[in-house]
């Protein structure tokens, strides 16, 4: 992080004082246990590449991971089976659609990336399931060595999502109808919303996302978690991705990978520089915190961020 510390926590109580009050935008209800989170709640966290965490409001806050899960999954996924296996299964291609599109590529059946649903549902499903290492197993200790603590499920939001999940299993039908989904779809969406009711707060985003922008090393931890090349692979899906059909006004206006959850929660990289994240959960019309991505682009522009 090149801009002094103390800069930077100023700017983040700053811009959580400006936003807070900022009432636009809905709470996810399609996933009725989501409509119970506390509408005013809001936190920000950044997490330098040595290990120095910031953070003001409700960073310490727990709620489920949702899509951000997608790119830890996917990195998991590329470093058991590397790019060119992975991509046989999803493809890396922005599909301008939302997050629950059907985005499936016309030639080959592959979801359009790992990044919408039916890419993340894939891309679940390559994990390999053995007993001695089930599926979700490997999933949770993965997501858990990015943020450099044990998580856990939150069991009510996955018998929520799970009771009304039906246009995921859809998508997952309609994928196997298609060709590319390795494994039983009932089996594939389960462990897909599992990994989306992992429990976290917004300084545990912040060190996953710094994980990724450190090449692959757990600042704070020093755990290698994933390869250097696997590190890059998934910030420049994310990058493309990551905010599903407005990933490319996301780039252009703030200028770093980023992925989004319809939990409230948001995360960007600043690759070799920083990992930061959000939560609010009141959400815009693409699933995005209203006050996440408020905060997040005004720091941009405030600490000069953008990639460019
Ligand atoms: O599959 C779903 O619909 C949710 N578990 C996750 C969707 C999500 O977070 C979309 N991102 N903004």
């Amino acid at each position: 992080m090149s801009p002094a510390t103390g800069a930077v926590t100023d700017a983040l109580r700053e811009l959580h004082s400006r936003y807070a009050g900022v009432g636009e935008g809905e709470l996810a209800d399609y996933i009725p246990e989501l409509a119970l989170a506390d509408p005013g709640a809001f936190g920000l966290a950044l997490i330098s590449m040595d290990g120095h965490r910031y953070s003001t409001g409700d960073a310490g806050a727990p709620f489920t991971i949702q899509s951000v899960s997608k790119p830890f999954v996917y990195a998991l996924a590329l470093s058991l089976l590397g790019l060119d296996e992975v991509s046989r299964w999803v493809n890396a291609e922005p599909s301008g659609e939302a997050f629950n599109a059907i985005s499936l590529e016309r030639s080959t059946g592959r979801p359009a990336n790992a990044m919408v649903n039916a890419g993340a549902i894939v891309t679940t499903a390559l994990i390999p399931d053995t007993p001695v290492a089930p599926r979700f197993g490997r999933i949770l200790d993965c997501l858990s060595r990015f943020a450099g603590r044990r998580l856990d499920v939150d069991e009510e939001v996955y018998a929520s999502e799970a009771a009304t999940g039906d246009r995921n299993r859809a998508l997952a039908y309609l994928i196997r109808s298609t060709g590319p989904l390795p494994v039983d779809p009932v089996a594939a969406v389960e462990t897909y919303f599992r990994q989306c009711s992992v429990r976290v707060t917004a300084l545990d985003l912040a060190a996953m996302a710094a994980t990724l922008a450190h090449g692959g090393v757990n600042p704070l931890t020093g755990d290698r978690v994933v390869a250097e090349p696997v590190a890059a692979q998934v910030l420049a899906v994310m990058a493309t991705c990551g905010m599903y059909d407005a990933s490319g006004d996301w780039l252009l206006r703030v200028g770093l990978p980023a992925k989004s959850g319809v939990s409230g929660g948001l995360i960007a990289a600043g690759p070799a520089r920083f990992g930061l994240a959000a939560y609010s959960p009141l959400l815009d019309r693409t699933g995005t915190s209203v006050r996440g991505h408020l905060a997040i682009g005004m720091l941009s522009e405030r600490l000069g961020l953008h990639l460019m």
